[in-house]
């Protein structure tokens, strides 16, 4: 039986010096990682995949819950454990992506909007069974000539505000996650001018749909420039950047922001997180919801190789702890080097 709350839930999810590990890729997206590494995307090694990184042992010091797929919240370990059990068994906390992925806007092109609605009611009240304590659903906003338009922002906050009112309504925490995409060549300024519009839009929807604020949190990304834009700002830059986005739209009744790391490397965004953290007198807690950040080294070291499992751990294990150090401000480049497998 459960016994958590929304309070609960988010508490333990904001715990100090710990932040969530997103492993929720989707059927074409992990197809996509796995090929890069020349491993095979069958359900086993999904499976074993996933497995690996929640048995890695001490990752609930630093990890404080795990968004899974909808294959995986209904697997089992190959010793018969169903993985929200041994993600629990490890102090982390299980969530469940409820998105069904996106598909082209009607009549907005190059836009898109993110779909499962559809049902989400019934779905929810599943996923709640099987373990599920906190929902995610992303929303995808590219940023290029003319785009993003008014009508794709508003689409996609609509149903991001759908999504986090039902979420609570099954007695989930939603996170609720519109994503600037990094891709194009524009300037910092221009994502945090369309990072601010975009945040505004969705907290006007979510309190048009009555969603409570503080029983939520927000996932989105760092202020950056456009990754073809070639510029490499500083954390100093880019903390700058994020936090005003963050003070001119996020309400201060939310009670989290989570970073997606979006394509950035492993390092980089560790030492970028870093910086942003070193804020004081921020009235949200700030974590990492990092899924590439965090996995990347793993999945190269794993390879689809049961021999390569405690490399592969111990390449997230390594991440973890110093994701978990950038967000008390304590990280230090140095410590890269500590571990040589990462
Ligand atoms: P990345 O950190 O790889 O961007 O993934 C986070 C996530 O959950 C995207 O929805």
């Amino acid at each position: 039986m459960t016994t958590d709350t929304p309070e609960s839930t988010i508490r333990a999810l904001l715990a100090e010096g710990k932040g969530i590990l997103a492993a929720d890729e989707s059927f074409p997206t992990i197809e996509r990682r796995f090929k890069e590494l020349g491993i095979a995307s069958n359900e086993r090694n999904r499976r074993a995949y996933r497995q690996l990184l929640f048995k890695t042992r001490g990752l609930g010091e630093s990890i404080s819950g795990a968004i899974l797929f909808d294959e995986t919240i209904r697997q089992r370990t190959s010793g018969g454990v169903p993985m929200p059990e041994l993600l629990e068994a490890q102090g982390i906390v299980p969530g469940i992506k409820v998105d069904e992925g996106t598909a082209p806007l009607p009549a907005f092109d190059h836009e898109k909007i993110t779909q499962g609605t559809d049902g989400l009611r019934e779905r929810l009240a599943e996923y709640r069974k099987l373990g599920a304590r906190f929902t995610k659903w992303r929303a995808v906003i590219a940023i290029g000539e003319g785009i993003p338009t008014e009508g794709c922002i508003e689409a996609n906050a609509g149903a991001l505000a759908l999504f986090a009112a039902l979420s609570q309504e099954a007695g989930m925490v939603p996170i609720v996650e519109p994503e600037i995409l990094m891709d194009g060549d524009h300037s910092i300024a221009r994502c945090e001018e369309v990072a601010t519009f975009a945040l505004k839009a969705v907290f006007n929807a979510l309190s048009r749909r009555r969603v409570v604020l503080e029983n939520m949190l927000l996932k989105t990304g760092m202020v950056l420039p456009g990754e073809e834009s070639r510029k490499r700002p500083d954390p100093a830059t880019v903390a700058e950047a994020t936090l005003r986005c963050f003070r001119r739209s996020v309400p201060a009744s939310v009670p989290g922001i989570v970073f997606l790391s979006g394509g950035q490397g492993a390092i980089e965004a560790t030492q970028r997180l870093n910086t942003i953290c070193r804020e004081k007198g921020l009235p949200w807690k700030l974590t990492f919801s990092f899924g590439r950040a965090l996995q990347d080294p793993a999945m190269k070291a794993w390879k689809g190789s049961r021999g390569n499992v405690a490399a592969a751990q111990e390449a997230l294990g390594l991440r973890a702890r110093l994701n978990g150090l950038a967000v008390r401000g304590s990280y230090e480049g140095r410590m890269e080097k500590a571990k040589p497998s990462a």
